[in-house]
């Protein structure tokens, strides 16, 4: 999402779209201009005068009855697109698909429903699962960008909370973000809802022993280990991810072709695709342990499909020996490898601060 030109409304850096997780100004301001398409033209600063307020209340309330609302025509229009009404929800699913608003996977449709405009969409036309959002961008032959070492057309993943929460235990026995991430509390005999969103594991009284009667060290035990054992696998596919980057570039190198390549690079985006959606959300290996771990195992699996097939393609080129690991043990190095221009991306990045004070 970078951009290098100058910092001004017509040429960047963002989008305009870019405001729609960030303020209640967002829905307002849809409505005014009559529709989601007349907002996400243009580039950031084009609304940045009008976007004043951080997540509010008009994000998940209805202004006149104070009840759960939908604000994003996003979320609406995925629903619609799978044949599903999301009036129709039920008032405890809306107490999680008021965080599916944000806390998802999305990407900018250039084509639909207006030619050059970055419309906001869900890819869940085929499903929420991470397979069923893989399909739906191969389908459109989508990448958000090229990998510079091994040309692999890559995808990223944004934050796919809700859709992976869906797949673990406490979403299928009707549990709903709220519960956790805002949970109930008491004042002067006045039961209500704590706004103050963050980790649960600041308030286990409140959020998990409503439902478990495990002391509180057995609770923060199980969200760890979960996290740990997770990172621990993820790590594992994330040098072999590495490992298949370099050797593309080493066959690139010894001159193979475009079809030789095109099934290891294939192989290289489904590996990536599957580490970024498990590291991504950074709840998900406490939401759906199971699903997070089976992601990783099949991520694992491609990158070995991978170097298993760059193994046989490097030794018809004659490269014998194994590919040098590169030396990315500190994050300087690991920029440096990738070929990022730190010093421009930052100066860009004060740039952009000075003009729009964003922190
Ligand atoms: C991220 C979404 C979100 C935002 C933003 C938000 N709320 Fe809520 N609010 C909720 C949820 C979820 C509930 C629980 C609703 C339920 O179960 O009926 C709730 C409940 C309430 C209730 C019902 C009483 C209670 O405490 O349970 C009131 C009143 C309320 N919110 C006011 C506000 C106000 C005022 C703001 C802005 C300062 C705000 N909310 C911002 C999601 C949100
Ligand atoms: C209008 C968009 C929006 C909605 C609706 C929304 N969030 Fe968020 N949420 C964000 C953004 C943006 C961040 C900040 C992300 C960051 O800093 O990287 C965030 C951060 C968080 C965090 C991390 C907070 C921390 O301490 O770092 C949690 C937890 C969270 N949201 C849960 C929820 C839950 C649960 C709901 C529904 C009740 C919800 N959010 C609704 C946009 C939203
Ligand atoms: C609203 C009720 C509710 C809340 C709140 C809740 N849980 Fe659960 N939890 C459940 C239910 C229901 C199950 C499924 C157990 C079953 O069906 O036997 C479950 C299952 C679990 C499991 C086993 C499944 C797995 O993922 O491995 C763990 C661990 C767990 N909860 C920990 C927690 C922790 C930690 C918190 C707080 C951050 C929490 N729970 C909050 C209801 C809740
Ligand atoms: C059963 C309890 C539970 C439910 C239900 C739940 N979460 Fe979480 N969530 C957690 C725990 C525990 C963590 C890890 C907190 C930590 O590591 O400090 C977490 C982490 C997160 C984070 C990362 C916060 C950060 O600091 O980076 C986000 C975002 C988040 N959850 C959003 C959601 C959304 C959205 C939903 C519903 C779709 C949801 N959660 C449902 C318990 C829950």
């Amino acid at each position: 999402m970078r951009s290098g030109g100058p910092v001004d409304e017509k040429t960047g850096p963002l989008p305009s779209t870019c405001w729609t997780c960030k303020s209640p100004d967002v829905p307002r301001m849809i409505k005014e201009l009559g529709s989601a398409s007349e907002f996400y033209k243009g580039k950031w600063a084009k609304h940045g005068a009008e976007i004043v307020n951080h997540i509010g209340c008009a994000d998940c309330h209805d202004a006149k009855t104070m009840n759960l609302t939908i604000t994003r025509p996003a979320l609406v229009e995925a629903f619609e697109r799978q044949g599903k009404d999301i009036k129709k929800a039920s008032h405890q699913d809306m107490r999680s698909l008021v965080c599916a608003q944000c806390h998802v996977e999305y990407y900018f449709n250039t084509k639909v429903p207006e030619e050059g405009v970055p419309y906001l969409t869900f890819p869940w036309d085929k499903g929420t699962t991470m397979e069923d959002m893989e399909a739906y961008y191969d389908n459109i032959q989508f990448s958000d960008w090229t990998h510079a070492i091994s040309k692999a057309p890559m995808l990223k993943a944004q934050h796919p909370d809700y859709e992976i929460f869906k797949m673990g235990v406490h979403s299928q026995r009707g549990v709903s973000c709220a519960d956790c991430h805002m949970p109930y509390k008491s004042e002067g005999g006045q039961k209500f809802t704590n706004h103050k969103l963050g980790s649960p594991l600041n308030n286990i009284s409140g959020s998990c022993q409503v439902c478990h009667r495990e002391e509180t060290d057995r609770l923060v035990a199980d969200v760890y280990e979960r996290q740990d054992k997770i990172k621990e696998q993820r790590d594992m596919l994330e040098t072999m991810l590495v490992q298949a980057h370099v050797e593309a570039k080493a066959a690139w190198d010894a001159g193979a072709t475009e079809e030789a390549m095109k099934p290891i690079l294939l192989a290289i985006r489904k590996s990536q695709w599957r580490w970024d959606f498990a590291a991504a959300g950074h709840g998900s290996s406490f939401h759906a342990p199971v699903e997070v771990g089976r992601i990783v195992s099949s991520g694992l699996m491609f990158a070995q499909e991978a170097r298993v097939k760059l193994a046989r393609l490097l030794a018809s080129l004659g490269v014998k020996g194994e590919i040098a690991y590169p030396d990315i043990t500190t994050k300087e190095k690991a920029q440096a490898f990738i070929g990022l221009d730190m010093k421009a991306l930052k100066a860009e990045k004060d740039l952009f601060k000075q003009k729009y004070f964003i922190n």
